[in-house]
């Protein structure tokens, strides 16, 4: 039993190895350059400020060096909630390995995903900010099969995220307590519309080489797709850390069976990771009812809202929400993981969110110097960030009713969260 486990450990170690060999960059035929020429140096100039510039200018820094026709461009980004020293490490890395790899190319680029995060670096000797290249794109699929994986609808629902936010990341309970992740990333200059021709194209690619496979990408100059049967580059947060829950599918008015089963919890579950609703792990109450704080057996963090039974909703009608809220995904809202109905309780299961609110920093008169105007700038910007994603991007166009500071954490690697 135990040499089975560890030549299976192996093999995955393996994999992960070859995945990184074959993913590598993708160095364009399209010309080449002398190391000596100004372009070249323009090129080196560019790429080896790359790291500092991405992670300072918030994960997406695009710009030039020298004059037409010895001109360099590059463009460098992390996805959305990357941490910056991670961010950074990342960039370099990408740009190091393109300096090496595509030594001689006029262009070149690199999605570089490992196991913390996933950044972009591409450069050429032409301007393409803003512009849709599909070309060239690079398909890399696992040779592990499952027969009837097919990612198709997943995928599908995705692409209106993706193209609205430029990133999306989900995953999906499979029949044998496995789970399937899935991320997608656009370039940030694009346009929505390009965004979603673009991984259209992708899902279309995904269709032909890759139904089946356990895991895959395809990587091109414009967008990312990613999916594999564990949680990679840091894409899904806690949430995915520990399987669904068991519970069977219940019915749904919109027949999303396999979204309402992989976000509905198991009441004993909760009532464990939260020590039987403990005072002590109490740390909120709000008109709704109380929040508790709490923890699975791996060690994730969840925070619980116990709904008072006077909410007066309907179970139908709380699932059905439920189910919609979870699928809200922004870097600037706390993420409702799923939901628990048993009885008469009714409970909301969110990421935690390790931070004090927003009205804890502003009306203590300590903690508020610590608040200087730049930091209260970017509050504010991803206050509005939270809310347009609300309001106009998200499939749902939600309306926050109750805004205010008691609602918005800080936090330092994501600056501003809004919870529901
Ligand atoms: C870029 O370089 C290629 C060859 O390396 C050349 O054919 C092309 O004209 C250059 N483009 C620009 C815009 O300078
Ligand atoms: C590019 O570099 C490779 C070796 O790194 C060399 O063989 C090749 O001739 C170079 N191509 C050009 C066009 O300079
Ligand atoms: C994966 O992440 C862990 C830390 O989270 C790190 O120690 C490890 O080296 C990483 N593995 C690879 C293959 O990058
Ligand atoms: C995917 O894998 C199959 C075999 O496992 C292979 O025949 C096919 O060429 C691969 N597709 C791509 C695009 O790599
Ligand atoms: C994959 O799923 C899509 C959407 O559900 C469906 O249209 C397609 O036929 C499926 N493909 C296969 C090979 O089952
Ligand atoms: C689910 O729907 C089926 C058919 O509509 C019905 O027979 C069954 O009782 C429902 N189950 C629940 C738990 O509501
Ligand atoms: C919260 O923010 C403060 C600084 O404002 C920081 O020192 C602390 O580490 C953060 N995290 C927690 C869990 O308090």
């Amino acid at each position: 039993m135990i040499a089975k486990d560890s030549s299976s450990t192996l093999w995955f170690l393996i994999y992960l190895t070859i995945l990184g060999v074959v993913c590598a960059q993708t160095c364009l035929e399209t010309g080449y350059f002398r190391q000596e020429s100004l372009y070249g140096i323009n090129h080196r100039l560019i790429l080896t400020s790359l790291p500092t510039t991405v992670s300072s200018q918030d994960g997406f820094y695009a710009s030039s060096v020298g004059q037409d026709p010895e001109k360099s461009y590059a463009l460098g980004m992390c996805i959305p909630g990357a941490d910056s020293n991670l961010c950074s490490v990342c960039v370099k890395a990408a740009s190091d390995g393109l300096l090496q790899s595509c030594r001689n190319h006029t262009e070149a680029f690199w999605w570089r995903g490992d196991n913390e995060t996933l950044c972009f670096v591409r450069y050429s000797n032409r301007s393409f900010v803003g512009s849709l290249d599909l070309e060239p794109s690079f398909v890399v699929n696992n040779s592990r099969e499952s027969k009837s994986l097919n990612l198709t609808e997943l995928v599908d629902s995705m692409i209106a995220t993706a193209s609205s936010d430029s990133y999306a990341a989900d995953s999906k309970a499979l029949g044998d307590s496995q789970v399937v992740y899935a991320m997608m990333q656009c370039t940030s200059d694009i346009s929505s519309e390009d965004c979603e021709t673009c991984l259209r194209g992708s899902l279309s690619q995904y269709q032909s080489c890759c139904l089946g496979k356990q895991g895959g990408i395809v990587s091109r100059p414009s967008c990312y797709f990613r999916w594999d049967l564990y949680p990679f580059s840091g894409a899904f947060g806690r949430n995915t850390l520990f399987p669904p829950s068991s519970s069977p599918p219940v019915n749904q008015t919109d027949n999303d069976v396999t979204a309402s089963s992989s976000v509905q919890f198991d009441f004993k579950t909760i009532e464990a990771a939260t020590n039987k609703f403990s005072e002590s792990n109490k740390i909120g109450r709000g008109g709704f009812g109380e929040v508790y704080k709490g923890m699975f057996p791996d060690g994730t963090e969840l925070a619980v809202k116990r709904l008072s039974k006077t909410s007066g909703q309907g179970d139908e009608e709380f699932k059905n929400e439920a189910v919609l809220v979870a699928k809200l995904q922004h870097r600037n809202l706390v993420r409702l993981l799923g939901f628990c109905v048993e009885g008469e309780e009714k409970l909301l299961i969110y990421e935690f969110v390790p931070n004090k609110s927003l009205d804890y920093f502003l009306f203590n008169p300590t903690q508020q110097r610590e608040l200087d105007w730049a930091i209260r700038f970017k509050i504010i910007g991803g206050i509005c960030r939270g809310i347009l994603y609300l309001h106009q991007d998200s499939r749902l166009t939600i309306i926050h009713r109750d805004l205010k500071a008691m609602v918005i954490c800080l936090q330092s690697t994501r600056c501003v969260d809004i919870s529901l």
